[in-house]
């Protein structure tokens, strides 16, 4: 047995599939590409059978992929892994990746007994054979499913050719000892267990995603399936970034290692966290805003006479630069661009020129330009694919009401505009926007955060929207809080239009259930 571990990076599928964080398409191909950029072994890039849209970015991604592997999630039977073959196949390595609810709970669901669901694990593992070489089979809720019958499955999965066998955690209720000792007695005990690599899947349930991942690497699995900031359904996943910098930073008691480049993690990070429009917390271990901040006198004293009193790893081993403050209006488009590619944003020479001119206009009304107002600036570079654009806004407020608002909105290239009310500032711009582009979407929930510090800085604001079970989150940010408000609202509405394209609500899986798995 090897000591690397395999990272499977799962953000596009698993992540994806976390309730408003839907990605456009660009945006899965733009993801992608930094994965395979950093190492990530194996990309599950979404589940082809969910919609037209998943299974163009799968395919999309397989085709532009360079060095790592492109899997496809599909249910087990025949015709979702006959589209996850059809999206994949493109790839230099393609995987197909099929699973079935194993545990008791989950046999009951399609009413399966035990014998009919070995006989559909056996005949769906075999046609995913015949089509790909390299296939990954999951006994989903594996930690719940009874020992003999899971010792069954993943024999008869391994019998029929799956490649990797994921043990997942799904709902995120097995812990450290028990994740080692399940992975240790599968290898031990399963007719072909050494012959396969065995995965481990952990949802974060009870927080102990990370701890569990790696327990199941000391039992003896060779992949770690994970998401950037740990984005995912409920509590999320493991985060891609922890085990990592886990495996990294403690290699004396854990001596694994994988091909991650570390210096990496910060952009991708930060870019996930704008396109999901799930921010991450401050207090995140390693991606966090205050990962590395030391502000208590004790703790800057003991800094400036040595870092490691207080730091087990360096700023820059995850790729934060050793100073934020970056520019002010006298900067150069070169200094710009160097700067924009160590946060992870590579432009080509025409939307460089288009960020120049916002940052410049940024620089204006800012006297020092941070990074992380580098990156609240890039949000509004996303809106390419968008279909309602903010032209202009006028907001009239104060103690003697009512707050009114005037607007010019840009819908399908065709300009509109209107005059609202409200209660406040914020309403009355939002009900400005709903005069022009009306719609059933509830607001779920309104968040504003200064980027930086002082009375100048940027608001960025997050707004999640719900239409007939669909969630979309838009962000935005901008000096002025109404307007970065009006920006997140209107990315939240834009959102929501592609989130329409999917056949079902999210509570279904984006387009398919899970539970439907007749062949
Ligand atoms: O959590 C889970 O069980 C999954 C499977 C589809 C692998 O995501
Ligand atoms: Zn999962």
């Amino acid at each position: 047995m090897t000591d690397r571990v395999l990272i499977f990076d799962t953000t596009l599928r698993d992540g994806e599939q976390s309730p408003g964080a839907t990605m456009t398409h660009a945006e899965k191909l733009e993801i992608a590409g930094m994965l395979d950029d950093m190492g990530v072994d194996i990309i599950e890039a979404g589940f082809p059978i969910a919609s037209e849209g998943d299974f163009a970015a799968v395919a999309a991604i397989a085709k532009a992929s360079r060095n790592s592997t492109i899997c496809g999630l599909s249910r087990a039977n025949f015709k979702d892994i006959d589209r996850c073959w059809e999206a994949v196949k493109h790839a230099a390595k393609p995987r197909i990746h099929t699973f079935i609810g194993t545990s008791e709970l989950h046999r009951a669901i399609p009413n399966l007994t035990m014998d009919q669901m070995a006989e559909r694990i056996h005949d769906c593992v075999t046609h995913a054979r015949n089509l790909c070489e390299d296939v990954q089979w999951s006994s989903m809720d594996a930690t719940r499913t009874e020992w003999d019958f899971l010792k069954r499955t993943v024999e008869i999965a391994i019998a029929a050719g799956a490649t990797t066998i994921n043990i997942p955690d799904t709902v995120g209720y097995t812990a450290p000892v028990e994740s080692a000792d399940l992975i240790r007695r599968l290898i031990a005990e399963c007719e072909g267990g050494t012959d396969v690599i065995f995965a481990t899947h952990c949802h974060n349930d009870l927080g102990m995603a990370t701890a569990n991942s790696l327990a199941a690497v000391e039992g003896g699995a060779r992949q770690i399936e994970c998401t950037i900031n740990g984005l995912g359904e409920r509590a999320g996943n493991t985060a891609l970034e922890e085990v990592v910098m886990a495996m990294k930073v403690r290699s004396d008691i854990m001596p694994f290692h994988s091909n991650v480049d570390s210096k990496k993690i910060m952009a991708i990070s930060r870019r996930v966290a704008t396109v999901s429009g799930f921010p991450v917390q401050f207090n995140k271990a390693i991606v966090g805003k205050n990962a590395f901040a030391h502000e208590s006198g004790i703790h800057q004293d003991g800094m400036l006479k040595n870092a490691e009193t207080f730091e087990i790893m360096r700023p820059t081993d995850v790729g934060l630069t050793e100073t934020s403050l970056v520019m002010g209006k006298h900067s150069g488009r070169a200094a710009l661009r160097s700067k924009l590619l160590e946060l992870g944003y590579e432009l080509a020479d025409n939307q460089l020129a288009d960020v120049f001119v916002r940052f410049k206009e940024l620089a204006d009304r800012k006297k020092e330009v941070f990074e992380d107002d580098l990156v609240a600036l890039m949000r509004q570079n996303d809106a390419v694919e968008d279909r309602i654009k903010l032209k202009s806004l006028r907001v009239v407020c104060g103690t003697d009401g009512p707050q009114t608002a005037d607007i010019v909105l840009t819908i399908d290239g065709v300009e509109k505009s209107a005059s609202t009310t409200g209660d406040g500032p914020v309403d009355s711009a939002f009900n400005a926007v709903k005069a022009l582009f009306d719609h059933k979407a509830r607001l779920q929930l309104y968040q504003v955060h200064a980027v930086t510090e002082g009375t100048d800085a940027q608001a960025t604001v997050s707004v999640r929207l719900e239409e007939d079970g669909r969630i979309a989150t838009g962000q935005s940010a901008d000096t002025d809080t109404v307007v970065a408000s009006t920006k997140a609202y209107i990315n939240a509405l834009n959102r929501l239009i592609v989130r329409r394209e999917k056949t079902a609500p999210d509570h279904d899986t984006k387009g398919v259930s899970y539970k439907d798995v007749g062949q």
